[in-house]
Parts: C-alpha cells; sequence; structure tokens
C-alpha cells in the first residue's frame, strides 16, 4: 500500500495506472461505513484509491473541524487490511495553497436540510471532491447513503460539469441496535449513546406509517418529531420528508420519499435517513 502527500506524486502514480480505479473519499477515523465503501471499491476496480483529508472549507465556524477525531495510523492499518492500493492523504497547504480562490457551488438543492442548517458546506464539499476527482481521475467513486443530500449534490455536480466518472452509492452501515456509524459516535456518552437510538427509532416509526397507509408528509413529520420530543437528551435540527432528487419537502408521500432527520444529542450533531418506497 503507497501512502501519498502530494498531487504531484498522486498525478503521477495516477498516470502508470491501467484499468479502473475507485476512489473512497474520506476525512478519516475509519469505522465499519468507511470500510464497507472500501470493500466494495475493492470488489469492482483494479485499483483502490482512498483518500483521507479533513477538508476544512467544509466545516462552518462553531463546527468541530479542530476537534475532528484523527487517527492516522489507525486509519492506515485498517486500510493495509483490506487491501488498499493508495492512500492520499495530502496536507491543508497542498489542497488549499495560498491564493486559492475558485469554488464549486451546486445551486437548489443545497439550500434545504443539511445546507440550511451548515451555510456553506456543500460548496466546500463539492469543491474538495471536484479537486479530488481532477487529481485522482477515478472510473468510479463511492459515497454512503448515509450522506444522502452528500450523494445528491455529487451526483448533480458529476452530471452537470461532465465529469467522467460513476458515483456508487452504498447502503448506511449500522450498528446493532441501528444507530447508523459515524466518526462523530465517538463524542457521546453512553446516557448520549443510549439516547442517540431516538433517530433509528423515528425512521422506523415513519417506515411503519407510511406502511399502513399513512401518506400525508406532514403527518409523519409530527408523528417523528412528537417521538424525538421525548427523548431529553435530544434536541431537533430539522425532519423532513422529501422527494428523492429534487429534495424538496412532500406534502403527499405518493411514490418515493427520503425520510431525514439531523438531531442534536447533547452538543453532538447526528444525521440518518431511510427511503421509503
Ligand atoms: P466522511 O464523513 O469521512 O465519510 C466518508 C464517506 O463514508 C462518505 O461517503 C459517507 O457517506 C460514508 N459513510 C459515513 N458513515 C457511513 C455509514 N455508517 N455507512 C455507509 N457509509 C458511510 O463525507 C465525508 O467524509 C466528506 O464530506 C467527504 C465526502 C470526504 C468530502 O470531504
Amino acid at each position: 500500500m503507497k501512502v501519498i502527500a502530494t498531487v504531484a506524486e498522486m498525478r503521477e502514480l495516477r498516470s502508470q495506472l491501467s484499468g479502473s480505479v475507485g476512489l473512497v473519499p474520506t476525512m478519516g477515523y475509519l469505522h465499519q461505513g468507511h470500510l464497507e465503501l472500501v470493500r466494495r471499491a475493492r470488489r469492482e476496480n483494479q485499483t483502490v484509491v482512498v483518500s483521507i483529508f479533513v477538508n476544512s472549507t467544509q466545516f462552518g465556524s462553531g463546527e468541530d473541524f479542530a476537534t475532528y477525531p484523527r487517527d492516522p495510523e489507525r486509519d492506515l492499518a485498517l486500510l493495509e487490511k483490506e487491501g488498499v492500493d493508495v492512500v492520499f492523504m495530502p496536507s491543508a497547504e497542498e489542497m488549499y495553497p495560498e491564493g486559492f480562490s475558485s469554488w464549486v457551488e451546486v445551486e437548489k438543492i443545497t439550500e434545504g436540510l443539511e445546507g440550511a442548517s451548515r451555510r456553506g458546506h456543500f460548496r466546500g464539499v463539492a469543491t474538495v471532491v471536484c479537486k479530488l476527482f481532477n487529481i485522482v481521475q477515478p472510473d468510479e467513486a463511492y459515497f454512503g447513503q448515509k450522506d444522502a443530500q452528500q450523494l445528491v449534490v455529487i451526483k448533480r455536480m458529476v452530471s452537470d460539469l461532465n465529469m467522467n466518472l460513476e458515483v456508487v452509492a452504498v447502503p448506511t452501515v449500522r450498528e446493532h441496535d441501528g444507530l447508523a456509524m459515524s466518526s462523530r459516535n465517538t463524542y457521546l456518552s453512553p446516557e448520549e449513546r443510549k439516547a442517540a437510538l431516538v433517530l433509528w427509532k423515528a425512521l422506523n416509526l415513519a417506515q411503519e406509517l407510511w406502511q399502513k397507509g399513512e401518506k400525508s408528509g406532514d403527518r409523519i413529520r409530527e408523528e417523528m418529531t412528537c417521538l424525538i420530543e421525548r427523548e431529553p437528551r435530544a434536541r431537533i435540527d430539522y425532519v423532513s420528508i422529501a422527494d428523492p432528487d429534487s429534495l424538496e419537502e412532500l406534502s403527499e408521500v405518493d411514490h418515493a420519499a427520503l425520510v431525514s432527520l439531523a438531531v442534536r444529542v447533547g452538543k453532538t450533531r447526528l444525521i440518518d435517513n431511510m427511503t421509503l418506497g
């Protein structure tokens, strides 16, 4: 496994590769969710590149950039075990040298949900992912359904800007009790960890109501909200029932819907989602 820190070295190595290249972009502190993306990429490509870069530009002021968990040595050991070929681990200066001033803005679908709560977040995500695509030039890039809006945004960017690669969506990996795996779960105290299960419970409630024939988006949102509000450690940021492509809120769920939510448990902001239909 090669560990590469500069854009120049990554380009040089890429030029020597033949066959399909799969890229898994990450911010490190890897868990089984990330590794599921890696395994899928391993099955489907000759070469697997994983990037580890905690991207400052997608964190708002007051967010957890400085304290975001980092453990590069452990990450490298895990990736080695998965048979990864290349780890691209650039420094901040390498990705954002002095004078950096070009950004990728995906409009409309970035206005709601995470975009509304985290101003500028998707500008940072789209820009760094675009840069990673240009540097690594993958044939396939792997993203988790866990970050559903991110996936929609990346797919939009790839289509709008004619990027020559395929975006592959990988289902959310969960803990045994249903909590979606996340690097941020490490912030939770044991009590908060129990309370965090309310996200999964609310998603299951939505699924159950919908399966029983409830088609009103408002009713489903209300029921989910009530359930979450009964958990004293949880504070709702948003609960959304939206069209899976446009991400516009739905009043009626007649075919498919993306149910997504962001909830603060103590100081930790958690997100999760499920697709109906
Ligand atoms: P990060 O949060 O490290 O996640 C990297 C990838 O792993 C994303 O595609 C994310 O959706 C996926 N992932 C995280 N938890 C998962 C889970 N429980 N099951 C399945 N997949 C999961 O998302 C980012 O980093 C950044 O925004 C990035 C795309 C790297 C750009 O900086």
